[in-house]
């Protein structure tokens, strides 16, 4: 019998086998005395290429493909095979690959989940594995685990429950950490918390990779997730858990649960109502007007909505406002009208805002009735403020905020150019997607993209670096201030009312800054307080460029 040979560096640290790590892989960049001492000689090409040319490479590759779904798929297999390569990229024009590495194209992605499946990315947890998810998360390969990111997949964006295909948005968020604030990537763990979908259509769908069985009850769910997060609290200690696009009511029983009890929070919840008061601040300053003397409507009253109302009234109260004062300010219609009193049917956090009224179920008369100051669109009910609605809230009010904030673009309840167009430029306004400029009436308007990418990677720097016990609703009430802070008279003239997205890595670690100095005033932070915490923040960034 033939002798077979024994490959040369089969130890995984050198040859071939380095080729195939994404993290030490540096392609065509590895040197001739690189290739030489690990075992590459031969295997690449003869040119020795810098990081900037082979992202000239990357570039000429992504304006060749014919749409972002197609770059996302290329854009994942780079960071398969090549992760400083892919950041490197990536970071060099965040306002050009945010939207492809999240919303809207991530939804795209989502959706053909299973057809452009490539290659295993982060962790599945199912409930089969249940009584075994230690031993489970133990197969992932380090403990250096800062932050996990799950989702059930229960209510990804605006598309509902996708359940296993919701992979693609723990991955994308932990993803925007580095791309937009350079917390380092490798401390992070996406994972896809397989609880089996209600989907029909995907169930039926060969190429579908999840569960194939309806979820769970309640009470099954809470003790699945009640292992997990002991489960990931065990295997890596002082990890941050990000709850993210859970179903509505599971994000919000299952948040309250553990929010005072380990270091987690909820992006849906507390990301979008953070972003949301950072847009809103910004809205009154331009206007010149007290959070304290709005009355504010929200047309959705699931995750998101209750999640922003409470932001909004916990701000108020910061304010000077009584909670009663603050939550008789904010009301909130669903898909069954308004909530008020005589309703049936309410979760305890709906409750509060169901105040003595009329039902209604026409919004256009709820809103001449209420005569809000500001109406905020959580419903993922694409087209739902028609032009009757704009014109209602435009003769109400001199200068009407309007935020449409469902995604993707499709769900969005008006466009910015509907928005604009029919309150004739007076609407403040922001969508949940990047819609372009608008002009009515010789003025251009620039559309604010109220995306929690403007706090949560700044929550995650912050995080990282001062490593808090807790993370409080102070803490993004903190962030949202600072966000709003950094939009100047300039920005704001034009309608801004968030910073661009070309310089957002200066924007997070700013708001990062004031979000650590809160955590250590509160006695939050488990670290030692440095004497000037911006340059001590900025010495922690990720950079993406080879290591020697
Ligand atoms: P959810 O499913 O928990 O709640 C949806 C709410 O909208 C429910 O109260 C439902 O009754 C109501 N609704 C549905 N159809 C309606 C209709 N035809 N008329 C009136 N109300 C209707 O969802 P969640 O988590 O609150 O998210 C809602 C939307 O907000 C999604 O599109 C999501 O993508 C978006 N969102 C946007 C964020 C951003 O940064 N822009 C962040 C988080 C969520």
């Amino acid at each position: 019998m033939a002798k077979t040979e024994t490959p040369q560096h089969a130890d995984g640290s050198k040859g071939f086998a380095l080729l195939d790590d994404p993290i030490r892989n540096k392609g065509t960049a590895f040197t001739a005395e690189e290739r030489r001492r690990l075992g590459l000689e031969g295997l690449l090409p003869h040119a020795a290429e810098t990081l900037d040319r082979q992202v000239e490479r990357v570039m000429g590759h992504l304006d060749g493909k014919p749409n972002d779904l197609e770059r996302y798929i290329y854009l994942i297999g780079l960071s398969d095979r090549n992760e400083t390569l892919f950041f490197r990229a990536v970071m060099s024009d965040p306002a050009r690959f945010i939207p492809i590495l999240y919303d809207p194209t991530v939804a795209d992605a989502c959706l053909a989940f299973g057809h452009i499946y490539r290659r295993a990315r982060g962790m599945y947890i199912t409930r089969e594995m249940k009584g075994r998810m230690v031993e489970v998360l133990r197969n992932w390969p380090t403990r250096n685990v800062r932050f996990i990111c799950v989702s059930t997949g229960g209510r990804i964006l605006g598309l509902g429950d996708i359940g296993a295909n919701g992979m693609g948005i723990p991955i994308g968020k932990l993803q925007l950490y580095t791309a937009c604030a350079a917390v380092p990537p490798d401390c992070m763990l996406p994972i896809l918390f397989d609880i089996g979908t209600t989907n029909a259509e995907l169930r039926a769908d060969p190429l579908y990779l999840g569960l194939r069985e309806d979820p769970p009850s309640d009470q099954e769910l809470d003790e699945l997730t009640e292992e997990f997060v002991q489960a990931a609290q065990k295997v890596f200690p002082g990890c941050c858990i990000h709850f993210e696009d859970w179903k509505g009511t599971d994000a919000i029983r299952i948040f309250n649960r553990y929010k005072d009890r380990v270091l987690c929070y909820n992006d849906d919840i507390q990301g979008t109502a953070s972003v949301a008061l950072a847009g809103l601040t910004t809205a009154l300053q331009i206007v010149d007007a007290p959070l304290t003397e709005q009355r504010i409507l929200f047309f959705g009253a699931g995750s998101a909505g209750i999640g922003i109302a409470n932001m909004i009234a916990a701000a108020m109260q910061m304010k000077g406002l009584s909670q009663d004062a603050a939550r008789s300010r904010i009301s909130l219609f669903d898909i069954d009208g308004l909530l008020e009193s005589t309703r049936a049917g309410l979760s305890e956090a709906q409750k509060v805002y169901a105040h003595k009224a009329a039902p209604s179920k026409d919004l256009v008369k709820t809103i001449e009735t209420l005569k809000p100051t500001v109406l905020i669109g959580v419903s993922t009910k694409g087209g739902a403020f028609n032009q009757r609605v704009v014109e209602t809230m435009s003769g109400l009010n001199e200068r009407p905020i309007i935020f449409a904030l469902s995604n993707p673009t499709d769900k969005a309840e008006c466009s910015a150019e509907q928005a604009y167009t029919w309150s004739n430029g007076k609407a403040l306004f922001a969508a949940g997607v990047q819609f372009p400029d608008v002009t009515v009436n010789g003025n251009t308007f620039h559309p604010g993209q109220m995306n929690n990418f403007y706090v949560f990677p700044a929550i995650g720097l912050a995080t990282y670096v001062a490593k808090p016990r807790r993370i409080t609703d102070e803490c993004f009430i903190v962030a949202a201030q600072a966000t709003a802070d950094q939009i100047g008279p300039a920005l704001r003239a034009k309608g801004m009312l968030f910073p661009g997205q070309a310089n957002i890595l200066e924007t997070e670690v700013t708001t990062a800054a004031r979000i650590a100095e809160f955590m250590f005033e509160k006695g939050l932070a488990q670290v030692e307080r440095p004497r000037e915490i911006r340059s001590w923040i900025e010495g922690q960034l990720y950079k993406a460029d080879y290591k020697a």
